[in-house]
């Protein structure tokens, strides 16, 4: 039995007594002793792949910062890891893949992940709901299809995702082939997250608003939808599309418990989109936490007040950043807690 539910009963839409709150890339970033931790691997995938040092990561801003819920360590980058494409986290930059995917030969060379080939992840989960003893909820994840379409192209973070919109332009039945093993390997995965303890789990589409509308829905929202499907039965299922509220209607149509918003739009619109019978998180911009505690108070009543207590969890609108104030961050979390709405 957990102890505090209240982010699943809000992404459930039961009544909650006040509203709950954790935060996008919450494990690491911003807390010194994460990079403590960190410190004892060899590099980020050593890391990623030690099941203790990964729980002992996710439980850490349960403790220090008071969130809600913890997220498991890991990283969006496994599942092509696990489809054969694997990666490397180089310091100070990001992502980089010696091989990218380019024709229909790199595509066929592509396996179907099972949560086997993930075990790593699978043992961290475990460790972690033992290790939160029923505190707080424990949240798996992944990256939705585009998302790990357009790195497993590129090769690499990018302003534009250019090639990877080449690749839909220009070999759209390859993208589809390909959207379709990520999102095949994304629900078994999603499945042994669940299995190993993950009590609700999260699709990351960070990279949906470099799309046209149209083909956002062609080869975004349209595998996430079969993903929701497949998962809602065993979990309730968040998807944040950053840069895609134009899509709030059509998310919400996949039947997800909860959608996340990024700060770009306003939580009544975002209300009046999405419709009654979904939950809503979001949306601060998290370089409001740069901010002094006057401001953060200020800017945080309005948008607690705009949400409403019911069917809503707060978080910001993308990941920390990693040079914000942990206090900061701290402050936040408690004038969440504590507010009346
Ligand atoms: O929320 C959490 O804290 C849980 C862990 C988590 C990480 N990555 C750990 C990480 C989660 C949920 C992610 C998701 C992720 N990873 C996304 C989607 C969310 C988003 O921010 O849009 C994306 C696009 C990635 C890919 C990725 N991983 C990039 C671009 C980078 C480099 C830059 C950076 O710091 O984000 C990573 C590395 C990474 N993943 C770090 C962490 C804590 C930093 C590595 C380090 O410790 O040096």
């Amino acid at each position: 039995m957990l102890k505090n539910d209240l982010i699943l009963k809000a992404a459930r839409g039961e009544q909650v007594e006040r509203v709950p709150i954790w935060l996008m890339r919450q494990a690491g970033r911003i807390l010194p002793e994460y990079r403590a931790t960190r410190a004892k691997a060899k590099n980020f995938i050593e890391f990623v792949k030690n099941p203790e040092l990964a729980c002992e990561v996710t439980i850490q801003p349960v403790d220090i910062l008071g969130v809600d819920a913890a997220i498991i360590f890991s990283d969006i980058l496994v599942i092509p890891e696990a489809m054969g494409l694997p990666y490397q986290m180089i310091e100070a930059k990001g992502p980089w893949f010696e091989n990218t995917i380019k024709n229909k030969a790199d595509v066929d060379a592509m396996r179907i992940a099972n949560a086997g080939d993930l075990d790593y992840v699978i043992q961290a989960l475990r460790l972690a709901k033992q290790g939160l003893n029923g505190r707080v909820p424990l949240i798996g994840f992944c990256g939705a299809p585009w998302t790990i379409l357009s790195y497993m192209v590129e090769g690499s973070g990018s302003k534009t995702f250019s090639k990877a919109k080449q690749f839909l332009y220009t070999q759209p039945e390859l993208a589809h082939a390909l959207l379709d093993k990520i999102t095949k390997s994304s629900i078994n995965y999603l499945k042994g997250q669940i299995e190993a303890g993950a009590d609700m789990v999260q699709l990351f589409d960070s990279w949906a608003g470099v799309l046209s509308e149209k083909q956002y829905y062609e080869f975004g929202l349209k595998y996430i939808s079969q993903i929701v499907e497949a998962i809602k039965p065993l979990a309730p299922v968040t998807v944040f599309a950053k840069d895609a509220h134009y899509a709030l209607k059509k998310i919400s149509e996949t039947n997800c418990s909860t959608i996340g918003l990024d700060w770009t739009i306003d939580p009544a619109k975002a209300r009046t989109e999405a419709g009654k019978n979904v939950t809503l998180q979001g949306n601060t911009d998290p370089c409001l936490l740069y901010a002094d505690e006057k401001t953060i108070s200020k800017e945080t009543e309005i948008m607690l007040k705009a949400f409403g207590k019911q069917r809503y969890i707060c978080n910001l609108g993308h990941g920390l950043y990693p040079d914000i104030d942990k206090e900061k961050v701290k402050f936040f979390v408690n004038f969440v807690k504590e507010f009346k709405v």
